[in-house]
């Protein structure tokens, strides 16, 4: 039989999907037939993008938390899983991320920053996987080229995200006997998203970042999706713990020029 990426019936809930390349991913498995969850720390972001969800013909729901904040992460799963059932597919992605060197980033900037990417993607691994459906749940970990790719001004996103992708790869193996899959997608420089907006803020740093991707272009929200479509699917059945870039081949470019921009950046205004 053929294989469809028709998602009809099946429950997809996407941490921090309110916005960017994790609201692509929401939308792009709304679009799909799946019935869609998103939670984020912004109530106003959560029931905008639950409007648009259904608009696109989703049975959808969404909560707020902060994924620092286990019980409220764990009240607010329960909820979908009240409503909806076991999860087939989650996603992990909410993150923070602010370009400053070493030097200049406080103890509690280093930490805000692992608390929401790193100790956030174990509390929603900690808390989805009784709600998972075993076997055939897939669980996707949204990481970054930072965390293979060292690069000035990120020693808190490399050192958090570095973390992420060995998450991802010990629950490969804790999780793989009981039917789960876990992957990373590695997203390069997406087009429109707030994490370009901060580290490449201006059109001429924003197009030498295009021409250092080797594909000669920044990537879209649904370039992203359409690899969790992917791996989510019965395409990706045999896939697990691997850490898939989606980025054009710009970490085969160690990322272009962007540590030299984000060093100088930084250098010149510090604690900005
Ligand atoms: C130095 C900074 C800083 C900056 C904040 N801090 N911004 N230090 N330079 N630019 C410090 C603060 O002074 C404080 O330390 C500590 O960090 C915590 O700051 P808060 O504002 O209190 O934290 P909080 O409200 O929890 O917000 C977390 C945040 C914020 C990460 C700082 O920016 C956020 O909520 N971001 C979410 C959205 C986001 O970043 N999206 C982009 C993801 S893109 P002190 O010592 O003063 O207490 C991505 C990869 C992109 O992840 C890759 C592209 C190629
Ligand atoms: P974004 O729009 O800022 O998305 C972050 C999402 O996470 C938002 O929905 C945000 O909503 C939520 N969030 C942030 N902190 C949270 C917290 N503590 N608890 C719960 N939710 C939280 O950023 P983006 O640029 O699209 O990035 C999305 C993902 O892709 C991130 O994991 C990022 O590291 C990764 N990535 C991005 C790029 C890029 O080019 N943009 C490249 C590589 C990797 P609230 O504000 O409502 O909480």
């Amino acid at each position: 039989m053929a294989i469809t990426l028709d998602f009809s019936g099946k429950v997809v809930v996407v941490i921090g999907g309110t916005s960017g390349i994790n609201r692509g991913i929401a939308e792009l498995f709304a679009t799909h037939g799946a019935k869609v969850a998103v939670a984020s720390r912004k109530q106003e972001k959560v029931d905008d993008t639950v409007t648009a969800l259904r608009q696109l013909g989703a049975d959808a729901m969404g909560f707020v938390a902060d994924v620092r904040e286990l019980e409220v992460l764990e009240a607010g799963l329960q909820t979908v899983h009240d409503r909806f059932g076991d999860f087939d597919v989650v996603v992990s992605g909410a993150a923070g991320n602010f370009p400053a060197l070493a030097n200049d980033l406080s103890g509690n900037a280093f930490k805000s920053v692992i608390d929401i990417d790193l100790r956030g993607t174990f509390h929603v691994m900690k808390t989805v996987y009784p709600l998972l459906r075993k076997p055939g749940a897939s669980v996707i970990n949204i990481s970054a080229p930072q965390a293979f790719i060292p690069m000035k001004a990120q020693a808190h996103v490399c050192a958090a995200k570095a973390g992420v992708d060995m998450i991802t790869r010990t629950l490969a193996l804790e999780w793989g006997a009981t039917g789960v899959r876990v992957n990373s997608v590695v997203p390069g420089p997406i087009d429109g998203t707030e994490g370009m907006a901060r580290l490449a803020p201006d059109e001429k740093i924003r197009s030498m970042v295009a021409r250092s991707v080797p594909l000669g272009r920044l990537g879209t929200p649904a370039d992203v999706g359409n690899a969790c479509l992917f791996l989510a699917s019965e395409l990706g059945s045999f896939v697990s713990g691997t850490i898939l870039p989606v980025d054009g081949g710009w970490s085969q470019n160690s990322c272009g020029n962007m540590s030299e921009y984000l060093g100088n950046a930084a250098a010149r205004t510090p604690g900005s």
